[in-house]
Formats: C-alpha cells, sequence, structure tokens
C-alpha cells in the first residue's frame, strides 16, 4: 500500500506523520511505502522543522533526510491513501487535484482515532518546541491506531 501524509508546509506535521507510520509499518512486517507532501510549496527541497527533527529523534526516529515537496494532483494517481492533518488541507488538495480528485483516496487523519468528529492536528508551526512535543503523541497515537487497524493487532 502507498500512502501519503499532507500538511501545508511538509516540514512539520506530515514529515512526521511520515516517519513515525513508515517506522510502525516495518515493525508490524508491513510492505507499506509511506511518503509526505505540502499543499503551500513555501518550503520545497527544505529539511523538516528542526523541533520536528528533534522530537522524532528523541522517540528514536530519523526524519533528517526527508525534503519538502509540494503536492500535485498527480498523487491522485500514485497513491492508494492520502491523509490530510487537516481540514484546510482538504480543501487545498480539491483545489490542486481538480478532475484527478478522488474522494475514496482521501481521510481527514484523525479520523482514524476520532470518527466524523473533524479533528485536526494543531500547526505547531506558529508555537513554541512544546507544541511539536504535543504534536508528536497525537501523530504516534493516531498511527499506532492506523496499524491496529490493518492489522486486527
Ligand atoms: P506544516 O506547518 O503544515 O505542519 O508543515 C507549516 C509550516 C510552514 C507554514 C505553514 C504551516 N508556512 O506557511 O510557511
Amino acid at each position: 500500500m502507498k500512502i501519503l501524509m499532507v500538511c501545508l508546509g511538509n516540514i512539520c506535521r506530515s514529515p512526521l506523520a511520515e516517519g513515525v507510520l513508515q517506522d510502525l509499518a516495518k515493525k508490524a512486517g508491513l510492505n507499506w511505502q509511506v511518503n509526505s507532501a505540502g499543499t503551500n510549496g513555501y518550503h520545497t527541497g527544505e529539511p523538516p522543522h528542526h523541533y520536528s527533527i528533534k522530537v522524532a529523534k528523541q522517540n528514536g526516529i530519523d526524519i533528517s533526510k526527508q525534503r519538502s515537496r509540494k503536492f500535485t494532483s498527480a498523487d491522485f494517481e500514485q497513491y492508494d491513501l492520502i491523509y490530510v492533518m487537516a481540514e484546510d488541507v482538504l480543501d487545498d488538495i480539491k483545489r490542486i487535484g481538480r478532475n484527478n480528485f478522488v474522494s475514496e483516496k482521501v481521510r481527514l487523519f484523525l479520523d482514524e482515532s476520532f470518527p466524523g468528529q473533524y479533528k485536526d492536528v494543531p500547526d505547531p508551526w506558529y508555537g513554541t518546541e512544546n507544541g511539536y512535543h504535543d504534536v508528536f503523541e497525537i501523530i504516534n497515537n493516531n498511527c499506532k491506531n492506523i496499524i491496529k487497524k490493518y492489522t486486527n493487532k
């Protein structure tokens, strides 16, 4: 299965989601490809935010080699499942995807833990380091639920 994690800048939230789900899937013996992208392209080519790199590293995951890239309409053809970190990101990928938009492939990331509650992963970009630790916990718990769903473990 090919999974794409999407946020706005692809430097704070989705790089963590990529790193965490990749790590958990590997440990669960799942042959998944997990990548990430951002809808605004402001940080194209940049590594993840230093606090995202730091919290991931503290949890045994190296995301430092990731590079930000912009989400494209072709991603609807390349991926089986597209997780958006927030509702504004969903609006963006509808706009970018245009005729390629496939609603069946798209899910609000936290819907896996809180179905129907339309919860966003908070954007830590405007806050302090603490926000990145909180976001890591949210993402890690949700990724564990995704693994449970697909492995019945
Ligand atoms: P992210 O956070 O979407 O979690 O990567 C952001 C990073 C940068 C910007 C917005 C959100 N920005 O506008 O530059």
